[in-house]
């Protein structure tokens, strides 16, 4: 793969960043915002109104109901200890719809042990995915997506500050221009991939703050800095002391930029004109504060040596932005260098398009594939008839209905199932005291019975080498000993061989008789256990019998439980079997959730149909008479805003033209505009303005060594 000698990118790395790419080689010009005509602004303007009426939060609903049941399984698993809060944009009035759902969970007393494991454990019961653990945090989270409303949650730990932070982003986004400004931004910073502090770019928190820091900087000032005149509010948490006090009284502003006007700025000033090594982002101060100041010049490589391989030092303050309330916390510390570059890289791509007049959705066309509604929410019904929409949402509403029951009878299920699991659970601990009893037993009869089988086995080998019974053998032994003992008759007298045999015959029983008193012995011993045996047989008899009585009483409450064992196995089963109704219950709500969408986008269609045929019967009861009506004559937009700022008079054609194309507050957009031209020298600017963080200006590099 050929690498650039100049840059040292691989060719895979200058097809990522193009845009840095060319101008790190000087290939390509700062593109220069004086050739942007009004009618690109305007047209920009009407795109980003368009785009904002689209976006709004469309999850606001989805967000407040998961909330609620976030927090009621919360307070049932941690009590009326816990304290949950919602942050961040759904509660700064600063969501994009696609953003995330931020909680902060913390405890009015003693934080419980192991409580992230805990939390996860009940999110897990309640059929969350893709449920993150991230403990070592500075603040410590869970990360999980609820199923049904496709939303991702972060519930971070005692997030204190977050939650002031996020007052104040409310409160400077009641200048209504500032807040669209912040949802345009993040929308493009999304859609572009460079928004996610765990992949390596900035926070959405971030680049909130940018644009405050633009529109406070803009001339005139668009919002004030909310940290300059108020009351402070002191917030000690971890062991430091914060202010967390701002100014939420209501304010206005001079500036009558338009929105198209203000993100150009923004683009301009981040891309070309903010000198990331010198300068901090700092709302709080409502203007940079200098690098040197705060002690955050950059140290280590730039992203460009870490990307090239050239240096593998760790880069700190790339774009310091430091938190309005957490003054030590430069917000840039989670960019990896690929993230720096990707950002560099989508601003340079950025200020080019604007520049050449490319609409607002080529700018922000999506790097991933992402699901969006196309613009026209029915441009698959315009084709349809009356008849067919109907009968399509017919369909709708008994599969609506199928769907419904199946999810009242899941539900039904599960909760049957999960009084079963509380009545087993509760039987358990009743013969948990039965059951450490029977282990007992248990644990003693096992080597009483190998005991027992011992003894059998030497009873029985003795018997089997000796058939004749012990008494027998005494008798045998008498009888013997009489006759060696007794007087010999000399006329009888036993020959030596068979005195011999009596001998041998008598040593034998004698032999006999000690094996058989063994044996007694022997079965003596075997009778005892096995009676001691018999009696832990009947003791753990009497547990199954506590256990089943246990069982019997639990199945005459609920005879369901019929068949089941108590034990842990079976507590086992039920939870799992919860566990799976709840998936099963997730998938019906989302199907019910697609299927209410989709019959009210027919209902909506079928009532703005009625509507226009309605308004087309009454505005042509004769076709001819509609004819021959004059169409009123077309209008020169620029001439007319001419006209109406010059002061001369104007057609009520002119008016309407006026009127429909942003009214008189666009005479000031496009006079501002112009002044702005003014103002600036028409000379082009060149690609030596570029960042500095690349290393190619002012001997950077140089300076460095
Ligand atoms: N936050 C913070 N410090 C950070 C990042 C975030 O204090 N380093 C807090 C801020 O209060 C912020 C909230 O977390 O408002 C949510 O952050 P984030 O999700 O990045 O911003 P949102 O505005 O919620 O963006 P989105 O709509 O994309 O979720
Ligand atoms: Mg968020």
């Amino acid at each position: 793969m050929s690498v650039c000698s100049k840059t040292g990118l691989s060719k895979q790395q200058q097809e990522r960043w193009p845009y840095l790419y060319r101008h790190l080689l000087e290939e390509i010009d700062i593109p220069d915002f004086n050739s942007v005509t009004e009618n690109d602004i305007e047209k920009l303007d009407s795109d980003l109104k368009k785009l904002i009426k689209r976006i709004g939060d469309a999850k606001s609903k989805s967000r407040e109901s998961l909330t609620k049941h976030l927090s009621s399984v919360i307070f049932r698993r941690f009590g009326k200890n816990a304290i949950v809060e919602s942050f961040g944009s759904s509660v700064t009035n600063l969501s994009i719809g696609t953003g995330d759902l931020d909680l902060c969970l913390s405890f009015k007393n003693k934080t419980p042990q192991k409580v992230l494991r805990k939390l996860s454990g009940v999110l897990q019961e309640e059929g969350m995915d893709d449920i993150q653990l991230i403990p070592k945090a500075r603040i410590p989270i869970v990360k999980f997506r609820d199923p049904r409303s496709g939303l991702d949650v972060d519930i971070s730990l005692d997030n204190r500050l977050a939650i002031y932070n996020s007052m104040m982003l409310k409160s400077y986004a009641q200048e209504e221009r500032l807040r669209r400004l912040v949802l345009m931004v993040k929308h493009w910073a999304s859609r572009r991939g460079i928004n996610n502090a765990f992949e390596g770019t900035l926070s959405s928190y971030a680049w909130t703050l940018l644009a405050i820091q633009y529109a406070q900087i803009v001339q005139p000032p668009l919002v004030p800095n909310r940290q300059e005149n108020y009351t402070k509010r002191p917030l000690t948490f971890h062991g430091k002391t914060f202010d967390v006090g701002f100014d939420d009284e209501p304010y206005s502003t001079d500036n009558t930029m338009s929105l198209a006007s203000l993100l150009i700025g923004f683009f301009d000033r981040y891309a070309t004109r903010w000198d990331w090594e010198a300068m901090v982002v700092s709302i709080r101060n409502g203007a940079h504060v200098s690098t040197k100041e705060k002690k955050w010049e950059h140290v280590g490589p730039l992203p460009l040596e870490v990307v090239t391989g050239s240096d593998e030092g760790r880069m700190q303050h790339v774009m310091p932005i430091e938190d309005p309330f957490d003054h030590d916390h430069d917000l840039s510390r989670v960019l990896r260098a690929e993230g720096a570059m990707s950002i560099q890289d989508e601003f340079m791509r950025a200020i080019h398009m604007l520049s050449e007049g490319k609409s607002w959705q080529d700018i922000c066309e999506p790097i991933f594939d992402i699901n969006e509604e196309p613009e026209d929410l029915f441009h698959d019904l315009r084709k349809s008839s009356a008849d067919e929409v109907a009968s399509r949402l017919e369909e709708l509403r008994t599969e609506l209905e199928g769907v419904e029951k199946q999810i009242q009878e899941l539900v039904e299920e599960r909760q049957n199932s999960k009084e079963l699991l509380e009545l087993l659970r509760g039987g358990l601990q009743e013969t948990r005291n039965v059951r450490s009893d029977r282990q007992q037993i248990l644990s003693e009869l096992r080597p009483l019975s190998l005991k027992v089988q011992e003894l059998r086995e030497v009873r029985d080998g003795i018997n089997q080498r000796i058939a004749i019974p012990t008494k027998r053998i005494h008798q045998e032994m008498a009888r013997i000993f009489e006759k060696l003992t007794s007087e010999v008759d000399i006329f009888n007298a036993p020959t030596l061989g068979v005195e011999r045999g009596d001998f041998a015959y008598f040593f034998e029983l004698q032999a006999m008789y000690q094996a058989s008193l063994q044996s007694n012995e022997a079965h003596q011993e075997f009778i005892r256990l096995r009676r001691e045996q018999n009696e832990e047989y009947r003791a753990l008899k009497k547990t199954r019998k506590q256990e089943e009585d246990v069982l019997v009483k639990l199945i005459e409450n609920n005879p369901a439980l019929e068949g089941v064992h108590l034990n842990p196995k079976s507590v086992k089963e039920f939870q799992k079997n919860a566990k799976l109704l709840q998936r099963s219950i997730n998938q019906q709500y989302s199907t019910k959730h697609e299927l209410r969408r989709e019959i009210g986008r027919l209902e909506a269609w079928q009532r703005i149909s009625s509507k226009n045929k309605r308004n087309q019967q009454r505005r042509s009861p004769n076709p001819t008479t509609r004819r021959n009506r004059r169409r009123p004559p077309e209008v020169n937009i620029n001439e007319v805003r001419q006209k109406a700022s010059s002061g001369d008079s104007i057609s009520l054609n002119e008016l309407d033209a006026l009127l429909s194309k942003g009214g008189i507050a666009s005479l000031n957009n496009s006079e501002q505009i112009k002044s702005k031209q003014k103002q600036r020298p028409s000379k082009k600017r060149t690609s030596g303005r570029i960042d500095i963080r690349q290393g190619r200006t002012r001997g950077r590099k140089q300076m460095r060594k």
